[in-house]
């Protein structure tokens, strides 16, 4: 169940270019999320909405990680270790568990929700990021929770040159997974629904929409899917990738 409280920072240090990790004292928060949801961060009294944070992990303090994109995630990066932050979650739907070996796709900060998914599922992870400075610390997160990493770059400066869908054929043909979970830019997930609706792999995606209230009351974050408009914050942000891109396949 969602609470509205505030967490002492542990830790808020910068892992590359602009992204943060931050960790937050929060054992209650840490015990009831599950992979895939949320949080809504109330970030200053300078800023009136909340913003909303995938949790990243729950083992050790809970962990977030975000990009410095904005006036909120700017003023998020100046806050300091000793101080609380008001917090509300954990919020959405989170991954369907799953008892067989999932495959994680991911590129950017859409790895953050996949690493807590690597913490309380079998899985592999395919990773993507545009250098070898965008990927090099989530290689270091996933290293003791995923079994395989797979990665690529657009720049190629580490692992394979080219996207995450270019790598996943190959991938799927020669390991068999139960389903495969997403998250990241929506034509990434998109390509990558395509190739797990062709291969007949349950997929889900996980949503990014501006999000007001976050729970399911102000309607700023509609989602048409072929079940009607839902809301990210409520019935998201995991989605069946058929019921929001279609089922398209590649065959
Ligand atoms: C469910 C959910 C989970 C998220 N998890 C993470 C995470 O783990 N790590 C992370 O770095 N970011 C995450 N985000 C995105 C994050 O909420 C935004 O980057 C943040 O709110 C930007 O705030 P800001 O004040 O810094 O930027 P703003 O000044 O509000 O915006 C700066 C730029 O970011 C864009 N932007 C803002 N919010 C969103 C959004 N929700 N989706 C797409 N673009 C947006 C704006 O269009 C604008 O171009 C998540 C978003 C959602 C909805
Ligand atoms: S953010 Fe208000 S309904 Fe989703």
């Amino acid at each position: 169940m969602a609470r509205d409280f505030f967490a002492e920072i542990v830790a808020n240090e910068a892992v590359a270019e602009k992204v943060f990790r931050l960790t937050i004292d929060a054992p209650t928060l840490a015990e009831e999320s599950r992979a895939g949801q949320f949080v809504h961060v109330k970030i200053s009294d300078e800023l009136t909405l909340r913003r909303p944070l995938g949790i990243a992990s729950t083992a050790s303090g809970v962990k977030i990680f975000y990009r410095v994109v904005g006036r909120g995630t700017q003023l998020l990066s100046r806050r300091q270790s000793g101080e609380r932050l008001n917090i509300l979650g954990p919020l959405g739907n989170g991954f369907t568990p799953r008892g067989d070996k999932v495959l994680l796709v991911g590129g950017g900060m859409g790895l953050a929700p996949l690493l807590c998914a690597a913490e309380q599922f079998t899985a592999d992870v395919l990773m993507g990021g545009r250098n070898a400075d965008e990927v090099n610390f989530w290689r270091e997160e996933f290293h003791t929770r995923a079994e395989k990493i797979f990665l690529t770059t657009d720049d190629g400066s580490v692992g394979l040159y080219g996207f995450v869908t270019d790598a996943l054929p190959d991938i799927l043909a020669a390991n068999h997974y139960a389903a495969i979970l997403t998250c990241g830019p929506e034509v990434m997930m998109r390509g990558v629904a395509r190739l797990a609706a062709a291969k007949k792999i349950p997929c889900e995606v996980s949503f990014e929409r501006r999000m007001a209230c976050g729970l399911g009351a102000c309607l700023s974050c509609s989602v048409d899917t072929a079940d009607g408009r839902k809301k990210v914050c409520k019935d998201g942000p995991i989605f069946a990738a058929e019921k929001v891109f279609g089922g398209e396949r590649d065959e």
